[in-house]
């Protein structure tokens, strides 16, 4: 079995503990915070000396004697009150290093023991574009997804569409209005309606806000649209012929962006897809005392006396039964819940909603819906503008995700240009190369830092070459592979024993990937993945103008180091590939 080496220095520590008769629930140890610590540090000591009735330090040099004897570590020494620092011996670095690159993961464990994990990510509503509001849980969803797969869950991503709500029948209505004509739902009779929507995909993306609009200014409309949604969901044969036509248009259009993100989804279901399932668990839950009414309205209570904050009750129905977001959430899950194997829904959306998530969570542990599954909400904060304020276009209207993407790319191609970099490229190479460039750079930049702050969507600053940014990783990588290129014949290369500071520090971040995956899947954050791969990226810089590798003399030297940049570079595609961002050919 492949151990990571936190996993061997635990070992070693829980056979000294045995050894002297210590607990060894407390044989851990943590990543050293300063190099002069070494590598890991062990404070069990501290822990153990009231019940021990010893002194700390005492207890500590018990440890550390016995752990001298061990062959992994160089160095053992007891600082302070009694901590015990570790550093590991340059040979088992060097044999850590070479089993790790035989390991298909690289070191990432198998946490998820083929369990499935459903992630609920994108969520754009039928009729509008996707904005800059999306990019966000796609970036992110996309990147947990590839994490989980990694460590040995089985995956399955789902779009969950908004295609049952309100905005059906506003549109219906706002057609109807425009021109009659093109209102062959109407007719209300049971005649084949045509499978091909009444309006192209520019129009239907402007009939939206359009409609929108008009029923926010006008009673008489916003009625109008209630009742055809009403009558939508209540199975009209003309109103669904429609829905189907104007879901498919759509459709066509977010999935053409999925794929210029590198998103996939494995089900792109929907509302809709639960919408037998509503009433019977809504009726369920009224019969069983868990939702009452109020006011007419069907609500479930969920607050706790432990509430640090205020949970108002879920609305379950409206007063005209109409059912609401949280309800189809519910019905989505019980639904979701039939699959073999569910162990956890991540739902990654808009921080926004985290009250929405929390209230049906509740009710779901109420109800016994999806009982045993782990329901985790992945909220993110928003991008904003220089202002600080959410992204808008300069009219003041909500960006388009393609507009966001087609602008990083514009800016990379400056960059191309100014630089030199591609220069051997034709103009298609070139545009395939900014295109890479701009959107991975856009997605670094989504994905580094805390999901929970919202970031300023600055292209200037996000396509720079040099800085926390995707394309210095996109080049780290490019530069390896040209190193290795001109190296014939090494990539069987294996890392050596590592004898110079910055080579030692660069097999040492090779060696943490797999514990850092895992911790961003703890977490929810791949922006410890992310921050992992620049401080990678950056160790290598450092090792490659400190240590020749080409030009060394010493062919045993020569080999390791080829041997540590097979090794760096396989980690840092990996990473990348986890992160979703393409590694250009050439730059
Ligand atoms: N369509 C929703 C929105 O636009 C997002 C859906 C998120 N997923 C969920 N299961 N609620 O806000």
């Amino acid at each position: 079995m492949f151990l990571s080496l936190a996993s061997h220095v635990d070992a070693s520590l829980a056979t000294v503990f045995a050894a002297l008769g210590l607990p060894t629930a407390f044989a851990r140890a943590q990543p050293s915070t300063r190099s002069d610590f070494g590598d890991f540090q062990c404070n069990a000591a501290l822990a153990l000396a009231r019940e021990q009735g010893r002194p700390p330090r005492a207890i500590a040099e018990d440890i550390a004697g016995l752990l001298r004897q061990e062959a992994i570590f160089s160095a053992v020494e007891v600082a302070g009150p009694g901590f015990v620092n570790l550093t590991l011996a340059a040979p088992f670095l060097a044999a850590s290093a070479r089993a790790t690159i035989a390991h298909a993961g690289l070191g990432i464990p198998d946490l998820g023991q083929g369990r499935l994990v459903i992630l609920d990510f994108g969520g754009p509503n039928v009729a509008k574009p996707l904005h800059v509001g999306h990019l966000r849980s796609l970036v992110l969803g996309e990147s947990l997804r590839r994490i989980h797969t990694a460590l040995g869950w089985r995956t399955l991503g789902d779009a969950h569409l908004g295609d049952w709500g309100l905005q059906m029948g506003m549109l219906s209505s706002a057609i109807r209005h425009r021109d009659p004509s093109l209102a062959f739902f109407s007719r209300g009779d049971n005649e084949a309606f045509p499978s091909n929507a009444p309006v192209t995909l520019d129009e239907l993306e402007r009939l939206y806000p359009e409609a929108a609009a008009a029923c926010r200014s006008d009673a008489r409309r916003m009625a109008e649209a209630r009742a055809d949604t009403a009558a939508l969901q209540a199975g009209d044969p003309g109103l669904l012929a429609l829905w189907r036509s104007l879901r498919a248009l759509s459709l066509t259009s977010q999935v053409a962006d999925f794929r210029e993100l590198g998103v996939v989804f494995d089900a792109l279901d929907g509302e809709s897809d639960v919408r037998d399932a509503i009433t019977p668990l809504v009726e369920r839950l009224r019969a069983s005392g868990i939702a009452r009414e109020s006011e007419g309205a069907l609500v479930v209570d969920v607050a706790t006396a432990e509430d640090t904050f205020e949970v108002p009750p879920l609305l379950l129905a409206k007063r005209d039964g109409a059912a609401l977001y949280a309800t189809t959430d519910l019905a989505t899950l019980e639904a979701r819940a039939t699959h073999e194997g569910l162990a956890r829904v991540v739902y990654v959306v808009d921080q926004r909603q985290a009250l929405h998530f929390e209230q049906v969570f509740r009710v779901a542990g109420k109800a016994g819906i999806a009982a045993g599954v782990e329901l985790i909400h992945v909220g993110f904060g928003t991008v904003n503008g220089r202002d600080g304020r959410p992204f808008k276009t300069r009219d003041g209207g909500v960006a388009r995700l393609t507009e966001l993407l087609d602008d990083a790319m514009a800016k990379a191609t400056e960059r191309i240009e100014g630089s030199g970099y591609g220069r051997e490229l034709d103009a298609a190479g070139k545009r395939a190369l900014a295109r890479r460039i701009g959107i991975g750079a856009v997605k670094f930049a989504d994905l580094s830092g805390d999901r929970l702050s919202g970031y300023v969507f600055d292209v200037e600053r996000m396509v720079a070459f040099e800085g926390r940014t995707g394309p210095y990783l996109q080049y780290a990588c490019v530069r390896l592979r040209s190193l290795l290129a001109k190296a014939d014949g090494v990539t069987v290369a294996e890392p050596g024993v590592p004898v110079h500071g910055s080579e030692r520090a660069l097999v040492m971040a090779c060696l943490g990937f797999g514990d850092v995956v895992a911790e961003s899947v703890r977490l929810m954050q791949p922006g410890v993945l992310a921050e992992y791969a620049f401080g990678l990226a950056q160790r290598f810089s450092r090792f490659y103008a400190e240590c020749p590798v080409l030009a060394e003399p010493d062919l045993g030297t020569r080999t390791s180091r080829l041997g540590l940049c097979v090794f760096t570079l396989g980690v840092l595609e990996r990473a990348l590939s986890l992160l979703a961002i393409d590694v250009p050919e050439r730059m």
